[in-house]
């Protein structure tokens, strides 16, 4: 019950940007009514295209207002469950949905840890799209859960900032300034506006670095394979953006399929 305390804290600060990420993005809800939208980064597409989705069941953690859950929906996927720790965002993604080509798509509102035993070895894919791993204080128990929420052969797809990222602070240029080995649980109260920068009385959040070996040795205790990994210098998470253009590239983000036994 380790996770709780932060957990709950970050999920009220993500609650409370709910409004002003809407804010940010005025045209999605008239993008998403596309029956061709897809939001999904370059990479982490062609890693969604490489599977066969015809009619699989998706289920995707931390899917925020929903816009990638939507997307792979959009390239032929059957049952798609949205699940988020805010309310909110739920409100967001549901608001996003109500098109006549999204049949079969739910979205829940669950804390990740305390997702419902119904859902388990439901799904032939889970999605993991940017920004998720580092909400997580307890990262073997998150690819756990993954992992349970997969039929045996289901696989698990993931796009996420590069833990290397996270060692740099933002400016003009940015530059290291944090440990990679930090593993305590980080405060943060700038808020969570990572489109504008918006300063606003912030709720408090907590944020976890989590090495590449850690993330890779989480996800071999859970049971699952690494099938592919790739690393790379693009720009997902908006943070940072000026080092995707410096000289000499550094990994900025990576994409990776593990399959359950
Ligand atoms: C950076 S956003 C993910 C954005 C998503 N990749 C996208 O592009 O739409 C992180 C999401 O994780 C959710 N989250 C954070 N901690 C969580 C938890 N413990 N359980 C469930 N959701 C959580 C937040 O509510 C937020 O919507």
């Amino acid at each position: 019950m380790k996770y709780k305390f932060y957990t709950e804290q970050t999920l009220e600060s993500w609650n409370q940007v709910a409004e002003i990420h809407q804010r940010r993005n005025p045209e999605l809800l008239k993008k998403a009514s596309a029956s061709d939208f897809n939001a999904l980064e370059v990479e982490f597409n062609r890693l969604v295209d490489a599977q066969n989705l015809d009619s699989a069941s998706v289920v995707q953690v931390c899917c925020n207002n929903g816009k990638d859950l939507l997307s792979i929906k959009n390239k032929g996927a059957g049952y798609c469950l949205g699940i988020d720790g805010s309310d909110k965002f739920i409100e967001q993604a549901r608001a996003l949905s109500q098109h006549p080509h999204y049949t079969n798509v739910q979205f829940e509102t669950y804390n990740i840890y305390e997702i419902p035993e119904r859902h388990y070895e439901r799904f032939d894919f889970a999605v993991v799209t940017v920004g998720v791993v580092n909400w997580m204080p307890d990262l073997p128990r998150f690819f756990e859960i993954c992992n349970r929420l997969l039929k045996p052969g289901g696989a698990l797809l993931m796009e996420e900032i590069h833990p290397v990222l996270n060692m740099y602070q933002e400016g003009s240029p940015s530059k290291i300034a944090y440990s990679y080995f930090n593993r305590e649980a980080q405060l943060d109260t700038d808020g969570l506006d990572y489109f504008s920068g918006e300063k606003y009385d912030a709720e408090p959040n907590y944020y976890f670095q989590h090495t590449l070996g850690d993330i890779l040795t989480a996800a071999i205790a859970s049971g699952l394979h690494l099938q592919t990994f790739e690393e790379s210098a693009s720009n997902i998470g908006n943070y940072c953006k000026d080092l995707a253009d410096a000289p000499h590239s550094l990994p900025m983000a990576f994409i990776a399929s593990w399959r359950k036994g």
